[in-house]
């Protein structure tokens, strides 16, 4: 079923809007003289609530795509659209401030600012987006409640295991309540229990607070957490698996539930 058709009468499902879409992505980049063609044409449709999963080969484009999608490289052709916008139609600072909004990114390595405490390194997106500093605490604090960390909320980073570290970065990037979470192998440098933990994390996140999740990794054992599986090989999509329907849906049905009202519920 998509969600949308009946209250919207006449809409079809065709017009409704992707949370992500790209068309025909191309990025090549200089490297001496030379430009060498990474992404060598992507169209890939991503619905609301969706879980994606991408996979394929060390050195295939999958970081570039993540890079292109958040608006960090800009294609060398084609475009990106986050729920029907455009994004490199704006300009570095507007795409910046949206990034930051409407994006919370897991990197495999996270970095912290290593002179400020976690609930301080949690907080710190929004302190940077201007939110004052009691409302930046305050909910840092409630996310950190949600995923059973505040106890850890004095510690240093570096004072932490990897698993928490991933768990922290975890929450840092859902401070902003953000749409999209990105994760470019968060489980990397995890043992498998640690690993299979976040993975649970990300899965109740997507589940239960309606967050589109667009996450790579090198291992297929995470394909079982998948509602639509990519395989990219070469700078292309060899292949996509679509395991759930995807919601294309008008605005209304899109909202995500903000952590801090309850939408997270363990
Ligand atoms: N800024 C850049 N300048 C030149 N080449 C780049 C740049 N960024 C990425 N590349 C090249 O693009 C290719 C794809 O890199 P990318 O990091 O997207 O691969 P990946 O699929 O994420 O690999 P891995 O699984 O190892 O992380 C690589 O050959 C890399 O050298
Ligand atoms: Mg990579």
């Amino acid at each position: 079923m998509v969600i949308g058709i009946k209250s919207e009468g006449k809409k079809m499902a065709s017009d409704l809007q992707a949370t992500l879409e790209v068309k025909n992505l191309k990025k090549s980049f200089l490297v001496g003289k030379t430009q060498i063609p990474i992404l060598k044409g992507l169209d890939l449709k991503i619905g609301f609530g969706e879980f994606v999963v991408i996979l394929g080969p060390s050195g295939c484009g999958k970081s570039t795509l993540l890079n292109t999608l958040l608006g960090l490289e800009e294609p060398t052709e084609g475009q990106v659209f986050v729920r029907g916008k455009n994004i490199y139609t704006m300009d570095e600072d507007r795409r910046a401030a949206f990034r930051r909004q409407k994006f919370g990114v897991v990197y495999q390595q996270p970095n912290w600012i290593r002179s400020l405490n976690v609930i301080e390194n949690v907080a710190f997106p929004l302190n940077i987006a201007g939110v004052h500093h009691h409302i930046a605490f305050k909910k840092a604090k409630d996310i950190l409640y949600l995923f059973k960390f505040d106890q850890y909320e004095k510690y240093y980073p570096m004072e932490l295991s990897g698993g928490q570290q991933q768990k922290l970065a975890m929450c840092r990037a859902l401070i902003a309540n953000p749409w999209i979470v990105l994760a470019d192998e968060p489980t990397g440098n995890l043992d498998t229990v640690t690993a299979e933990d976040l993975m649970y994390d990300l899965k109740v996140l997507n589940s239960e607070s309606r967050r589109t999740i667009v996450m790579v990794t090198h291992n297929p054992e995470y394909e079982r957490y998948a509602t639509k599986l990519v395989y990219m090989e070469d700078g292309l999509i060899k292949r996509i698996k679509q395991i759930a329907k995807p919601i294309i849906s008008h605005k209304e049905e899109e909202e995500v539930i903000d952590l801090a009202e309850g939408g997270l519920v363990q």
